[in-house]
């Protein structure tokens, strides 16, 4: 039995969690889940965001799933979730783009795995706030940053048998930064077989939405990452669909791409399939293959069929009816 951290989180996070639960429950899937609680809801209850024992959860387990959590827009406290991957120096953010059924998409081939610096960049969090009128944030890249998060996509492709790995970045523009990023990229390929695609994030972005099929591995800075991976969500079916995770060197934080949907939480129609693809993840870097493979094929089985598709999906299911669909046919 493995012992993992669950983080339901706020909004849709509790409704997606507890869907995740039941399918394991009726897997009987070897994993023991250790509840903690983090964000805006917490912190109503016990003043604090990030409660202690949510961190001696992940330090204890090493390994977590977790919902999403709200962040104040254009004011308030850093994300969570930012605080999480550069306290625990979760430095890949691993999002696969791939559909996980038969929808009424554009493309049905798209099979790309975007590999996104996770801890520097424009994320490092330095604003200065010169004036009313003026407000600067530091772009942040580092040739060793920028090395082990290239190595982590080159070393997959190499595993995985993945013809091309695409680097994205605007280095025609910043040229210190994202040249920096480009350049340790280039050095990096050398160690590698596989070949290195160079594209600008402007055409990557047009290219995604014109040819996406061309891709295979990429990988790119944090805040590139973080919009293409959205726009990838968009080729497949939208943010209910797409997993991801977040890795260090001796720790991994399961989790979908999307947010907390404020708009539709606790209203019962949230669809789990990317909180459930995210589990997915997990089974299969803890060995657990065979249950992992279960639940994606009833996934497929279940959102091929128009008539058990959730809302986001242009379907009628709620996600318990949606998720009572999956067990059936599991
Ligand atoms: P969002 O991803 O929460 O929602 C965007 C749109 O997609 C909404 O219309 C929502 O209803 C829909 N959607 C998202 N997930 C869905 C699902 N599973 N099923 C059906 N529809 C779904 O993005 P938004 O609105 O920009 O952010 C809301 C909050 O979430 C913000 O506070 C943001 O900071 C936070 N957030 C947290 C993340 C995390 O914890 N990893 C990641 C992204 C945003």
């Amino acid at each position: 039995m493995k012992t993992v951290t669950l983080i339901p989180g706020d909004g849709i996070g509790p409704e997606i969690a507890s869907a995740v639960r039941t399918v394991f429950d009726a897997l009987q899937v070897p994993v023991a889940f250790e509840e903690v609680h983090a964000g805006a809801a917490v912190f109503e209850k016990e003043g604090a965001y990030i409660p202690e024992s949510v961190y001696e959860s992940l330090e204890a387990n090493r390994i977590a799933l977790k919902g999403p959590i709200t962040t104040p827009i254009g004011h308030g406290f850093r994300s969570l979730n930012v605080q999480l991957r550069k306290k625990y120096d979760l430095y890949q953010n691993i999002r696969p783009i791939k559909p996980a059924a038969k929808l009424p998409l554009k493309f049905d081939d798209v099979d790309m795995v975007l590999f996104r610096e996770n801890t520097e960049d424009l994320y490092a969090g330095v604003e200065e706030v010169i004036s009313d009128d003026e407000a600067h944030s530091i772009k942040i890249i580092t040739a060793g940053k920028s090395r082990r998060i290239v190595k982590a996509a080159f070393d997959y492709a190499t595993k995985f048998g993945r013809e091309s790995v695409a680097v994205v970045t605007k280095a025609n523009i910043m040229k210190a930064t994202d040249g920096l990023f480009l350049r340790i990229a280039r050095e990096v390929a050398e160690d590698y077989d596989i070949p290195l695609r160079e594209i600008l994030v402007d055409n990557m972005a047009m290219q995604m939405v014109m040819h996406p099929a061309q891709f295979d591995v990429v990988v790119t800075e944090n805040l590139y990452g973080d919009i293409l991976s959205d726009l990838g969500a968009g080729l497949i079916g939208g943010l209910g669909m797409i997993p991801g995770v977040n890795k260090g060197h001796d720790m991994a934080i399961y989790e979908a791409v999307h947010g907390s949907a404020p708009d539709i939480a606790n209203k019962g129609i949230a669809n789990p399939t990317a909180l459930l693809l995210s589990a997915c993840m997990l089974l299969e870097d803890i060995g657990e293959r065979d249950a992992a493979e279960r639940i994606r094929t009833a996934i497929h089985d279940v959102l091929s069929d128009p008539a058990t598709r959730t809302r986001d999906l242009g379907g009628t299911l709620t996600t318990v009816e949606y998720i009572d669909a999956l067990l059936q046919r599991l």
